[in-house]
């Protein structure tokens, strides 16, 4: 078998005297998606945030791609956060002052790649998001479904082995938001894309493959 993408075992994580994952185990295989769902408060964006790398876990063994991220320093987390993942956001946060496609071509200016190779890119994602169009606009011309089209884009671009998604859908009404769950469903399946999805939405959890439930800091069982 392919090395999962996540192997986490034992995962803690407490905020002063707050213990906010109290033992987190989770396992992803290479393109597999994963919703979690539970109430507010119950550490979804927490173990996310450590999933990507910006919080660090206090205790457990949390591997990447075959690497332990616990012994990294801030440097390589920063390097795997820039090559290897990628975040989707429930408000975007597009950079204001870039266009659309200059959104989605930001996170190559760093990667070792031609010109060629990532204007490719650019114009690819920007037609599988169907934005060619309006790839010019700035993100306030955009509408909130616009804007989490390039933020998908955005977040293909680099050709992540993982995207972390924290209620993608959460700020769309809801036929925008089945048409922006369809997308990711469908581009993470074509570059087999890993995906944590947060979510409240019973809808999203449909375009994964499990469902995990967490409350109080564990997960606590398979299944809606
Ligand atoms: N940066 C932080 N500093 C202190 N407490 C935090 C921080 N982030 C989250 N928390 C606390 O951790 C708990 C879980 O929050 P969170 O992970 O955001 O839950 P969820 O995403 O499931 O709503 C909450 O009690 C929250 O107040
Ligand atoms: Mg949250």
């Amino acid at each position: 078998m392919a090395t999962p993408i996540i192997q986490a075992e034992g995962l803690t994580k407490a905020f002063g005297s707050n213990e906010v994952l109290r033992s987190v185990d989770l396992e992803l295989a290479t393109g597999e998606r994963v919703a979690l769902i539970g109430p507010s408060g119950s550490g979804k964006s927490t173990l996310l945030n450590c999933l990507g790398g910006l919080e660090r876990v206090d205790g457990g063994s949390l591997i990447f791609d075959g690497l332990e991220m616990q012994e990294m320093g801030g440097d390589a987390l920063a390097a795997l956060r820039r090559e290897r993942l990628s975040s989707i956001f429930q408000f975007f946060h597009l950079l204001p002052t870039l266009t659309a496609e200059e959104n989605v071509a930001f996170p190559l200016r760093l990667l070792d790649l031609s010109s060629e190779e990532r204007d490719q890119r650019v114009e690819d994602l920007m037609d599988k998001v169907q934005l060619t169009p309006r790839k010019h606009a700035l993100p306030e011309q955009l509408s909130g479904g616009e804007q989490q089209r390039v933020a998908i884009a955005r977040a293909l671009a680099i050709r992540p082995k993982l995207i972390l998604a924290d209620e993608p859908t959460g700020n769309l009404d809801s036929v925008t938001g089945a048409a922006i769950l369809e997308l990711i469903e469908s581009l993470t399946e074509a570059y087999q894309t890993g995906l944590v999805l947060v979510t409240h939405s019973l809808e999203a959890t449909r375009i994964c493959h499990r469902t995990l439930r967490m409350r109080d800091g564990v997960i606590l069982e398979e299944g809606v």
